[in-house]
């Protein structure tokens, strides 16, 4: 890619970090399937371990194709650097920790996905640490826990599965007052849909299980740094180190050093490949994902076995104003999330499907549907659930990129059926 020119992003998506010159002439990026490297000299390993080369020594340390798509994804999220992992999970937990020690506290919005509140609720509490968690798109309530233990703000794009929109740039503000950084997941937004850099936040975290790898065919994540925060500040005395070793990108070497090669989160090469070959097509998925999520929820939204519909690209959703000013008029994300009138009958509704798949994933090609409250959260007590909005009727739909005609034939089938 030419390198001084700025392009689209659905053309950056494909030729960014491509190099068919080093690659042999391949046009898709090379599998290095090795757990180790060799080294010419004895003086090269040990400059590489002193980190005075970018060469390669470890597949838990660092894996060249691994690294293709953390160029791609730092290029695509306009950062400074990145690190890919195994899951998205690996992702926020080694990030947390990397800025948490026992007796701090960091903010969080309630919207957030399963997995990550019980992190931060069941896990991080075993070490001391507080997580003050809050409504995510009350920027004050956000702003009352704030204290001088606190060490970031945390919050997702599109909450999953809530389906809300915090202000970013309001948050970011918030963040920088008392400075802190600010934290955003930005798996269900991507990079097409959202920059949060561009909103001012200092750490993107993804899960490219979902609509980054886009086809249900890997697991992985990634942390991406803006490289803007200035870790020099006084609550961050423990940074100092890794200020001298890396400078701006001290959070991501100490997130690389502290916890991603020491707990082994690595990422095996032939899921950067999968990934970065469904990140070519992600412009083209997100649109069809998101035309397609605004059609369904159009549809189910004029059903008379339906009570609610939450997608925020209804007029009516809560989050439907900073979503158009947050989003740039792109669109409002591929999933939502919908109420049956009758809340016995969920399963009977997914058990009649056709076409859908009931899985517990997201951002797939396909349309997937769950029932959260007797899966994901089956085991969560009712005042958690209730405070998560995990209620009985919710249906959540990850909307795919088939023929809309067939998705919505589908639901209205299941749904006469009930
Ligand atoms: C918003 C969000 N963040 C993080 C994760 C965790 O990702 P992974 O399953 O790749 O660990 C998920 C998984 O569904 C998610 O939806």
């Amino acid at each position: 890619m030419n390198s001084k020119k700025e392009y689209q992003f659905g053309t950056k998506v494909i030729h960014c970090a491509q190099s068919p010159k080093d690659w042999q002439g391949a046009t898709l990026p090379p599998i290095y399937q090795t757990a180790s490297h060799a080294h010419p000299t004895a003086e090269h390993l040990s400059d590489t371990f002193a980190g005075k080369t970018k060469d390669h020594i470890y597949m838990r340390l660092s894996n060249p194709t691994n690294r293709i798509l953390e160029e791609k994804l730092t290029e695509l999220e306009g950062g400074m650097g990145a690190i890919v992992m195994s899951s998205g999970m690996a992702a926020i937990s080694n990030t947390c920790m990397a800025l948490l020690r026992a007796g701090d506290e960091f903010v969080s919005g309630n919207s957030l996905f399963m997995s990550t509140y019980l992190l931060f609720t069941k896990v991080f509490s075993k070490y001391g640490i507080t997580a003050n968690i809050v409504e995510s798109t009350d920027m004050d309530a956000i702003e009352k826990v704030v204290n001088e233990k606190t060490r970031f703000i945390y919050l997702e794009t599109i909450g999953n599965p809530k389906m809300d929109i915090p202000d970013l740039t309001r948050a970011t503000e918030i963040a920088h007052t008392y400075e802190i950084p600010l934290l955003v997941d930005n798996t269900m937004a991507t990079p097409y849909l959202c920059r949060p850099f561009e909103l001012g936040a200092d750490v993107v975290i993804h899960s490219t299980t979902k609509y980054l790898s886009g086809h249900g065919a890997t697991t992985g994540g990634a942390v991406i740094d803006s490289g803007n925060f200035a870790w020099s500040q006084k609550r961050f005395p423990d940074f100092q180190p890794f200020i001298e070793r890396k400078g701006a990108l001290a959070l991501l070497d100490k997130i690389w050093r502290e916890h991603h090669i020491n707990f082994g989160t690595t990422q095996a090469p032939i899921h950067s490949y999968l990934t970065m070959i469904g990140l070519d097509t992600l412009a083209l998925r997100m649109e069809r994902h998101m035309s397609n999520a605004m059609a369904v929820a159009r549809y189910l939204a004029k059903r008379p076995e339906v009570k609610w519909v939450n997608y925020p690209g209804l007029e009516g959703h809560a989050s439907h104003h900073t979503a158009l000013k947050q989003f740039a008029d792109k669109g409002f994300g591929g999933m939502l999330t919908f109420g049956l009138a009758d809340q016995k009958s969920c399963a009977q509704f997914i058990n009649h499907l056709k076409l859908l798949y009931h899985l517990a994933n997201l951002g797939d090609c396909k349309t997937l549907v769950i029932h959260p409250y007797s899966s994901q959260y089956v085991a969560f007590d009712e005042p958690t659930r209730k405070s998560l909005s995990i209620t009985p009727d919710m249906i959540r739909l990850s909307v795919g990129i088939e023929d809309i005609e067939d998705i919505c034939e589908d639901l209205g089938q299941a749904l006469e059926r009930i």
